[in-house]
């Protein structure tokens, strides 16, 4: 057997695109509930407003001017307000995950379902209900939690007050939220994700950043970010990461046994062709995502971060004890996503990501309808990088195949969907077996029908449930199994021997 036994296949998802309920149990409003939908041509905006009544808009990954603040607008829709339900249907939805034999379910709290605005003295007791009943649920058909503390989450009064993260105070607010929900659970959750995805993070929508450039930003979730705004961006995600560094501390005087990670976006990146600059190229690009890895699995700064830095006229500002910080309380593990992989091409280097995941096509592989590479073969590639590189546990915590689903009279026949995850698996399978590669588990995104980051999309399920909703709001919200939803069960009742 390739897989160990107690290997954790499971699912994951996320409170604002998932939880819905925004305005129940004392829940108070994040940025991300005023986000609009949009599709994969429209952007979503978030719409902005200052104090003399004028109004604009920003679309995703873009700073909020100064002055400005976002405003909900009556004529449009919001997807995370209801999102798909998981807050009223969460007994159902866990009973799914149960019956598809789900040893790990990765969820995210909402931060002002616990602090409505960030800065409370004390936390919201409803909030912590809930969660209390979902991990309860959870354990009831032995499937380990495995909690993301910040999900592309960020309070609307801490962006207004603060100015988001760019401000250090936003470090106590969050070590404030984290150590609640390690108090709280210190013996019902094991495994922690600091932050989701902290190499891509940008703008107003994740960091709270207000900016007077009015460059377009980017339409996706992958955080593309003008330059004159990286410098906010990396300050913003430095703090960021010596809180996640500051709650790793914490937690593990809580409980020693605790498991925390702070998670990444490393998708794959290839050279277009062999040519040196492709080759060194795309080696520099992959280094714009790997310098968030290497300071939460090594505990510093790598030495080409300063390269990196300079590029975009960026000095880092850091407190005299930031650097021991990082360096003490490193994470146990490497969480990260893989969609896809792109290719870097000199004749056109994406040079405004900060992120390092945008780059250029590869013809050699099939896109999914949303125009994202299917590359199975790099996911063995990108596990073998990072165990060589930092030698620690991974994680894939995300990954799966956007697709629009489509309802027969006869089922919904995802054999797409299956196919994806059929071959991510099978060179996940090589990477253990073979390679050697420490991986303690796999979560495939949007188990069950979620809203897309990216889009706002209800169209771009990933699945192996149905959720019954459309792009704008309108549906019965019943859950509906796909095919894939008896294979995923197969394959983790044969511990991934069988993937037919
Ligand atoms: C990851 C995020 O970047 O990609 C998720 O962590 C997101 O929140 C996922 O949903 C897929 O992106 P999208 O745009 O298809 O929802």
């Amino acid at each position: 057997m390739s897989f160990p036994d107690n290997f954790l296949w499971g699912g994951a998802t996320a409170a604002n695109q998932y939880e819905g309920g925004w305005q129940e149990g004392g829940r108070g409003i994040a940025v991300h509930d005023l986000i609009t939908d949009g599709t994969k041509d429209e952007p979503r905006r978030i719409y902005c407003r200052n104090d003399q009544g004028e109004e604009t808009t920003i679309q995703m990954g873009e700073c909020v001017p100064f002055g400005y603040r976002g405003v909900l607008k009556e004529e449009y829709y919001y997807p995370s307000h209801q999102a798909t339900d998981f807050y009223h249907h969460y007994k159902e939805d866990i009973a799914l995950m149960g019956e598809m034999g789900f040893k790990t379910y990765r969820l995210s709290i909402s931060w002002t379902r616990i602090f409505p605005n960030g800065d409370d003295e004390e936390p919201n007791e409803d909030g912590l209900i809930f969660y209390d009943h979902v991990i309860d649920e959870l354990r009831k058909y032995n499937i380990e939690p495995l909690v993301t503390i910040l999900h592309f989450d960020m309070p609307l009064n801490l962006a207004t007050k603060y100015g988001g993260w760019i401000d250090r105070k936003l470090i106590d607010f969050y070590l404030k939220f984290a150590k609640t929900l390690f108090v709280r659970w210190k013996d019902k959750v094991k495994y922690w994700i600091t932050v989701n995805e902290i190499n891509v993070l940008g703008g107003y929508w994740t960091l709270g950043l207000a900016s007077n450039n009015r460059k377009k930003g980017s339409h996706s979730n992958q955080g593309e970010t003008p330059l004159e705004d990286a410098g906010i961006k990396f300050q913003s995600i430095h703090h960021m990461l010596v809180a996640s560094a500051m709650a790793n501390k914490i937690a593990r005087e809580i409980n020693p046994k605790f498991m925390l990670g702070t998670m990444c976006a490393l998708s794959g990146i290839y050279p277009a062709t062999c040519h040196p600059d492709d080759v060194f190229g795309a080696y520099e690009f992959r280094r714009k995502a790997l310098m968030f890895s290497d300071v939460t699995c090594r505990g510093y700064y790598p030495n080409y971060a300063q390269a990196i830095f300079d590029e975009y006229g960026f000095k880092l500002k850091m407190e005299p004890d930031d650097e021991k910080w990082l360096r003490e309380n490193t994470s146990d593990y490497l969480a990260f996503s893989y969609y896809r992989t792109t290719a870097y091409d000199r004749f056109s280097p994406n040079t405004t990501t900060t992120g390092g995941q945008q780059a250029s096509p590869n013809p050699y592989l099939e896109k999914t309808p949303w125009g994202w590479p299917i590359d199975p073969e790099g996911l063995r590639f990108v596990l073998n990088e990072l165990y060589d590189r930092y030698q620690k546990p991974l994680f894939i915590v995300e990954n799966g195949m956007g697709n629009d689903d489509i309802i027969k009279e006869d089922g919904i026949h995802d054999t797409y969907r299956i196919a994806y995850l059929r071959d991510h698996i099978k060179e996940m399978k090589k990477a253990v077996e073979i390679d050697k590669v420490n991986l303690l588990g796999y979560t495939t995104w949007g188990c069950i029908d979620i809203v897309s980051a990216g889009t706002g999309e209800m169209k771009k399920r990933y699945g192996f449930v149905y959720v019954d909703l459309d792009d704008k709001g309108y549906g019965s919200l019943k859950r509906i199994k796909k095919d894939s939803f008896n294979w995923y069960k197969k394959v983790i009742a044969t511990n991934g021997e069988d993937l037919d």
